[in-house]
């Protein structure tokens, strides 16, 4: 009879069985009477230990053969092994190949990381990127279980769209049919917006688009956006929101992701020490604080990385600067009630340098205001019809945010570029592979 078909992360469970499990090769060594193998299988590594007591002689050819990355099979029994990876290790009686690999290009040895990003689909392999790629798993997990225990209902928003989201300045464009210019979606907020007034809480969660020239270590010219819109909700309200979710990301990640975070030698530490309440400051005093330490910054300026990095050396939690110039923001934003130049809106800082996590906003609830919002920024007034319908039928405050998922990953697994965060990043000189 065959040996049953196991993964590594079964293992536990078929101690002293024999057993098959299927892979690729991640190195092997061999002393003449004795041979190693070991073959990873997306679920872990396992060494197989190939005995002449044990092992068929073909299969001791086979072993010869094997290159990097091979795809083959190990059959044999379970044993024990403390000191092995995983804890378990296979006496091997038999290997069967699938294919033998070519001169695998990633070795052990530093590579660049234009390099790396070039052979993006095979870097994947490799136990960082596997790492990383299983947190950013746990972190959408961890999204999806937060929203529906708050009984959030998820409105998958349009990517083809006819109406600026955010600002003219970023924007993928491509020829629609007989109806004009399509936009790839820069946030899908404007329709969760409608579909708040349907169900009260909903949030979207899918790819955005900017066509920004930056080349920096945070941006992505196509990132996954957490987008919830509440009615009935304020801007004090949307910040408590984003502070209870953001606390439940590390918390789960922190329980579910401990091995993931070793292998990337994250600073656990760091990552406990974020708990509610964050911190709070106006926009006002951020730049009054940035301009006594000597930075440039202007009122009505954005936020530079460096005045972030300024701004986040004493927190080590995430800092929410809210109350932002009108100037420096989206249209639809709501006014301030007491300050013209102001609107209801926040951003939320990382730790350690990563910078906006979120940007979020009370909305301009009000139908002349927001009118007069969408023509001072010149958008095209005819597509915002449905938009500003929302105002005419039922206004009611409402608020919402955006968390960009790839800030998020690299945030928590203390990477140096957001490019390792997303499986195949688009920048500005990547669209290969
Ligand atoms: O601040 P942003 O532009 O906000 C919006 O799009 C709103 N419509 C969200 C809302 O209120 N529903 O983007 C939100 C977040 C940023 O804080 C950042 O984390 C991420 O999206 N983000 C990017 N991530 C990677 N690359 C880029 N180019 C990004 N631009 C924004
Ligand atoms: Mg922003």
């Amino acid at each position: 009879m065959a040996a049953p078909i196991v993964t590594i992360n079964e293992l536990g469970q078929h101690v002293g069985e024999t057993v098959t499990v299927r892979g690729w090769l991640y190195q092997k060594r061999s002393s003449g009477k004795i041979s190693f193998a070991v073959l990873r299988d997306g679920t872990g590594y396992l060494q197989g230990v190939l005995a002449r007591s044990e092992c068929d002689d073909d299969s001791f050819a086979r072993f010869d053969q094997l290159t990097q990355e091979s795809s083959f099979t190990m059959t044999g029994t379970v044993r024990e092994e403390k000191r092995a990876p995983g804890g378990f290790e296979m006496g091997v009686q038999a290997i069967t190949i699938v294919q033998i690999a070519a001169e695998y290009p990633i070795s052990p040895k530093d590579h660049g990381p234009a390099f790396l990003m070039e052979h993006r689909h095979l870097w994947l392999r490799s136990s960082r990127q596997h790492a990383i790629m299983r947190v950013r798993n746990e972190i959408i997990m961890a999204t999806r279980q937060f929203f529906y225990e708050r009984n959030f209902v998820i409105i998958d928003t349009p990517i083809l769209t006819g109406a600026i989201g955010e600002t003219a300045q970023s924007l993928f464009e491509t020829e629609y049919f007989d109806l004009g210019k399509a936009y790839l979606a820069q946030t899908g907020q404007l329709y969760v917006e409608a579909a708040c007034v349907a169900h009260g809480r909903v949030y979207c969660f899918g790819p955005t688009f900017r066509a920004e020239k930056s080349k920096t270590r945070k941006h992505l010219n196509e990132f996954w956006m957490i987008e919830p819109e509440v009615a009935w909700a304020d801007s004090d309200g949307n910040m408590k929101l984003q502070e209870e979710f953001v606390c439940y990301i590390v918390a789960w990640v922190l329980d579910k992701s401990r091995a993931e975070l070793a292998t990337l030698e994250r600073d656990v530490a760091k990552l406990e020490a974020i708990r509610a309440p964050f911190p709070k400051i106006t926009y006002d005093d951020a730049v009054t604080r940035l301009q006594k330490a000597g930075l440039p910054i202007q009122w009505g300026n954005d936020f530079g990385a460096p005045d972030e990095e300024k701004l986040m050396e004493e927190y080590e939690r995430p800092l929410f600067v809210y109350d932002w110039p009108r100037v420096c923001k989206a249209f639809y934003m709501k006014q301030h009630p007491t300050r013209d130049d102001l609107v209801l809106c926040n951003d939320l800082l990382a730790p350690e340098g990563y910078g906006e996590l979120i940007g979020g906003s009370q909305r301009e609830d009000d139908h002349d205001r927001l009118l007069a919002r969408i023509r001072e920024q010149g958008l095209p007034e005819e597509s915002y019809q449905w938009y500003l319908q929302l105002r005419k039928y039922g206004s009611v405050p409402h608020a919402g945010f955006g968390l960009g998922l790839e800030r998020t990953v690299g945030w928590i697994c203390g990477l140096d570029h957001v490019r390792e965060t997303i499986p195949f990043a688009r920048t500005l000189s990547r669209l290969y592979p």
